[in-house]
């Protein structure tokens, strides 16, 4: 190559790469909402009680679902049962909006949101450069498909007695297949990782490793394989569930009593913030902008796929160090036993517990940290 072409190469070149070695991109982003209608089948659990007339009967689930004497006190799960069903899923995809010669902008991190909120978790109306885990992503270069889950936001309603883990990782599944051929995101991606947060993190594990070689990278956030730390009946008491529909109806009248939601903010805050570590204002935010979950998403968040796992792609698993549900508040030290043996083919698994955070990760005052963990993670992982 003639000098002159080289040196208008590396012109080109230092054109190109200039936000990547200096400010981040996070701005310059081009984002696409797409409705996406599936047909999926699950085999999914039916609810053993009686639907909810009142909050008297859910105060019965509570009491029942936390009994340490599960067999005389009665299930809350019914035999399982397989449905075909047709839904519509409504997702936005977010690619950085200049072309970078990074390889990355050929990743499609693919986030599912967990209980009590919708899509908007993963980029919420708050300030970007500290709480956007999409801006985050984009300003390294990477593409983020994100979506409601069933039965959430825009994607279809259905009952309370009716979405729950089965279905939404027979959702997943269908989706990433669908992003994996390059539907939705603009051509073939060389790499899709499955980014999950609390139940967004069961159904991303679940749709990983009952399908190896799906997914080319796993990230759990909020969330442990440690049952010896976790706090399942002290987060159903701290949520205090009462029926959507009754506390707003303005807002929630359309769903049916399998709909629940946190008694009141305080109760949003035990679950998933940790003081001095969070804003008050993100606090409200996160409490004003709240979505009802089913009960049977709730009572199936546990249910993850039976390990060891075959997976062999990088997996990081980071939750807040103070996550009051899957660690009862202590993650030092509780999350790689057993998770490093479920995934020992994994290459490589880390576990981060996140200093200075509780369970709704991206919501504390360093969540900006965290996310540069998770995207450190990614990009050395070669994804
Ligand atoms: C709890 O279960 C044990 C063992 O089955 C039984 O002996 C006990 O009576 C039960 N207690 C209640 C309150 O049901
Ligand atoms: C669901 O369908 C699968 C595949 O046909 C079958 O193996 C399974 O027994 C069915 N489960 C139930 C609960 O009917
Ligand atoms: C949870 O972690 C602790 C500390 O590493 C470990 O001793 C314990 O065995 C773990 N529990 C399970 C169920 O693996």
């Amino acid at each position: 190559m003639a000098p002159s072409l080289v040196a208008v190469s590396l012109l080109l070149l230092a054109a190109a790469t200039g936000p990547v070695l200096g400010k981040p991109l996070s701005s310059q982003k081009t984002c696409t909402d797409v409705e996406i209608p599936l047909t999926v089948t699950s085999t999914n659990i039916g609810f053993g009680l009686p639907k909810f007339q009142t909050n008297f009967d859910v105060a019965n689930f509570i009491d029942t679902v936390s009994s340490r004497n599960a067999t005389t006190s009665g299930t809350v799960v019914a035999a399982p049962h397989n449905v075909t069903a047709t839904y519509t899923i409504s997702a936005t995809f977010c690619k950085p909006k200049q072309a970078l010669p990074a390889e990355r902008q050929n990743t499609v991190l693919l986030a599912t949101h967990g209980l009590a909120f919708d899509r908007s978790y993963w980029d919420p109306a708050l300030d970007k450069a500290d709480y956007s885990f999409v801006d985050a992503a984009i300003g390294r270069g990477y593409s983020v498909f994100y979506y409601d889950r069933l039965g959430v936001g825009k994607s279809s309603p259905v009952s309370g007695y009716v979405a729950q883990l089965f279905n939404q990782v027979a959702i997943l599944t269908e989706i990433t297949k669908r992003v994996k051929a390059g539907k939705y995101v603009g051509g073939k991606p060389d790499k899709v990782v499955l980014v999950g947060h609390s139940f967004g993190s069961t159904t991303s594990l679940n749709t990983a490793v009952d399908n190896v070689g799906l997914a080319d990278g796993l990230v759990l956030t909020g969330f442990s394989f440690n049952s010896t730390f976790l706090n399942a009946i002290g987060f159903v008491e701290a949520v205090a569930p009462r029926i959507a529909a009754a506390q707003q109806p303005s807002k929630w009248a359309h769903l049916d009593t399998g709909y629940l939601t946190s008694a009141d903010i305080y109760s949003g805050v035990t679950n998933f913030f940790k003081a001095p570590d969070y804003s008050q204002a993100v606090a409200k935010y996160a409490d004003a902008t709240k979505t009802p979950f089913a009960v049977t998403e709730l009572i199936t968040t546990g249910l993850i796929s039976h390990p060891p796992y075959a997976f062999a792609g990088p997996v990081l698993l980071i939750t807040g160090q103070y996550d009051f549900i899957f660690c009862t508040s202590d993650c030092d030290g509780a999350l790689e036993t057993p998770a490093a043996q479920f995934f020992g083919k994994a290459k490589p698994f880390k576990a981060i517990s996140y200093p200075g955070a509780g369970h709704g990760l991206n919501l504390h005052l360093n969540a900006a940290g965290a996310f540069k963990e998770i995207l450190d993670f990614v990009a050395a992982s070669g994804l």
